[in-house]
């Protein structure tokens, strides 16, 4: 494929978790006074929505037309991660549970290397949960392509009821999953793990037939149309009832895999919005994510930057 279709029309609805990744860098010159730790004195702070939230603006950075539906708490970090996402141009629903603070995942930085992380998160109340549920069923009608983050932060208590009404709709479902209970991604259209949430589902295969026959079973247990199990430098292999479809990483230099996972599903749903078919979809998914992983940090590729890439391809 050499001409990247138009993925302007491509309406995407994502539900997911949503997280604030904050980086706190600093110098580090003496141990504290108070216990045996270092002082990091704080001198530049870089904050990136993440979760659900990165793959909505992966989604948006490729032209498509996303809404984000998601829970924060009340406080500076929600507030926070509602601008930077719709700076990125993603049309932001979060629902606000005063009584949870924003997941947050701060990283503290000190002489290029991490010291610590302090993480806060709790799951959301059922009240938010379900005003959350109510809103979603008014939002499905506006879109072609369901996303399903799922973190495991909570956020999707209501998934199975979620794809069972996209279902009813006819809408197509993509899941990102989490866990080894994939019972609650039945109906779902296509999911796509990565090796070791492949290998918590399903177990150890022993050779690459094996974990076809694995892969299949899940697939049709779960009756999906298509499994896409990403496989870091091994690039990325689609099951579905035809048969098994496998490209290589695209990667020519690779600079932070943070995050590939959700450019993949990202370009995935703006594809098949658009009306494009599985494999092609697989292949521009496979090709964007060869072009992020070269780039540091949770970033995202461009329209033009992947429109290039194909173009020079043979
Ligand atoms: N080391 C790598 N070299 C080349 N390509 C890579 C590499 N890591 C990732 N990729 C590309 O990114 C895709 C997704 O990566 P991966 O399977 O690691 O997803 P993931 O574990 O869900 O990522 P994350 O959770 O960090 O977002 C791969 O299918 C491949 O195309
Ligand atoms: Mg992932």
């Amino acid at each position: 494929m050499k001409v990247l279709p138009d993925l302007s029309k491509a309406r995407l609805l994502v539900v997911g978790d949503v997280m604030l990744d904050r980086y706190w860098f600093g110098d580090v010159s003496r141990i504290s006074p108070e216990a045996p730790v270092p002082v990091v004195k704080v001198e530049r702070t870089e904050e990136r929505p993440g979760g659900a939230a990165n793959v909505a603006r992966n989604a948006t950075a490729l032209g498509a037309q996303v809404t984000l539906l998601s829970v924060v708490g009340d406080d500076e970090a929600g507030v926070r991660l509602r601008e930077l996402v719709e700076a990125e141009r993603v049309v932001a629903s979060l629902h606000k549970d005063a009584s949870i603070p924003t997941t947050v995942k701060l990283r503290v930085i000190g002489r290029q290397q991490q010291l610590l992380r302090i993480d806060f998160e709790t799951l959301p109340s059922h009240e938010v949960l379900a005003d959350k549920l109510a809103e979603f069923e008014s939002l499905l009608a506006d879109c072609d392509v369901l996303v399903l983050s799922d973190y495991g932060k909570g956020g999707l208590a209501h998934i199975a009821k979620m794809i069972e009404l996209a279902r009813a709709a006819g809408k197509i479902i993509l899941v990102d999953p989490k866990g080894d209970d994939y019972s609650r991604y039945h109906g779902a259209t296509l999911v796509t793990p990565n090796r070791s949430e492949m290998r918590e589902v399903v177990g150890r295969w022993a050779s690459e037939q094996d974990l076809t026959e694995r892969a299949q079973a899940l697939r049709r247990e779960l009756g999906a149309a298509a499994l896409l199990l990403t496989r870091s430098e091994d690039g990325m292999s689609l099951y579905q009832e035809s048969g098994m479809l496998h490209e290589a990483a695209k990667a020519r230099e690779v600079f932070d895999v943070s995050g590939a996972g959700d450019t993949v599903i990202a370009a995935l749903a703006a594809m098949l919005a658009s009306g494009a078919a599985l494999p092609q979809a697989m292949h521009v998914a496979n090709c964007a994510a060869g072009i992020v992983v070269g780039k540091l940090g949770t970033a995202v590729v461009q329209r033009e930057e992947l429109q290039a890439a194909l173009a020079q391809e043979k």
